[in-house]
């Protein structure tokens, strides 16, 4: 059995007054929320063998916010293995929060686990950052890394999601906008694969198609809205922030949604 938890969109900013303008004034300050996730998993009664963050790991792309972020993730009670969001810089990450001991920077790479791999896609390095497009040549070597997983068991994590959901927000401005093509190649390896894992949307989210499990879990900073008609971003003050843990057995998710206590700015 593997356990670990996934975590996303924790938009760290060194900027003591961090803030956009279309986010609700009454939301905290994004440490907050990344400081409550701490707490909570600092309690946490079980073990698990590492953190997954699916990317926005900061608010901004600058090396300021890399090393707030820094200073936070180091007390985090296992190694947090992270991907590049559409909010930070790559290099910076690197340079700045990987260490190759507790805290890991993974762009395209396949990582073992006893008969567990988990192969990260980085999404966010062409077209636009929100809707991003996936080159043939990335696509070709995840089919390739997927291929040797062979009678194991595979984790997919990437930062956007991939297939269409039905909500035109999300379909149109936040998704991989050729996923269809990297579904494909998932779905012909759907035996071997037991989630796909991804962040951005700032919601908890469940898509099952073609034999695959796409999943989601909240921001804690700020959570977005999805529902038929919508087609740009809404706030959705209901949902509070969260974080999920995954248990694996073979190819078989468990996921389990916690939520943290709501921050009253
Ligand atoms: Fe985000």
């Amino acid at each position: 059995m593997l356990a670990f938890l996934h975590i996303s969109d924790t938009h760290i900013s060194a900027d003591p007054n961090y803030s956009l303008p279309e986010m609700p004034e009454e939301l905290p300050h994004p440490r907050r929320g990344a400081e409550a996730l701490l707490e909570a998993i600092q309690r946490l009664p079980f073990t698990y063998e590492f953190i997954l963050h699916t990317g926005d790991v900061c608010a901004d792309p600058t090396a300021e916010d890399c090393r707030s972020a820094r200073a936070l993730l180091a007390e985090f009670p296992a190694p947090v293995y992270m991907l590049p969001g559409n909010h930070d810089s790559a290099s910076h990450m690197l340079d700045i929060l990987h260490n190759g001991q507790s805290l890991h920077v993974l762009r395209d790479a396949r990582l073992r686990f006893g008969e567990y791999h988990l192969i990260t896609l980085d999404t966010c390095d062409r077209g636009d950052l929100h809707a991003p497009v996936v080159s043939d040549e990335k696509i070709d070597w995840l089919d390739r890394q997927l291929t040797q997983v062979g009678a194991d068991s595979a984790i997919v994590a990437l930062h956007h999601p991939l297939i269409e959901t039905g909500v035109p927000w999300i379909d149109d401005q936040m998704r991989v906008q050729n996923g269809a093509r990297i579904h494909d190649v998932l779905r012909r390896h759907s035996e071997c694969i037991a989630a796909v894992i991804h962040g951005h949307i700032h919601q908890q989210m469940d898509t099952h198609s073609d034999g695959l499990l796409y999943i989601s879990c909240q921001s804690t900073w700020s959570n977005l809205a999805a529902y038929p008609q919508l087609s740009g971003p809404e706030p959705d003050t209901l949902t509070p922030a969260g974080f999920n843990l995954v248990m694996l057995q073979k190819r078989r998710a468990f996921v389990r949604r916690f939520c943290l206590p709501a921050i009253i700015r």
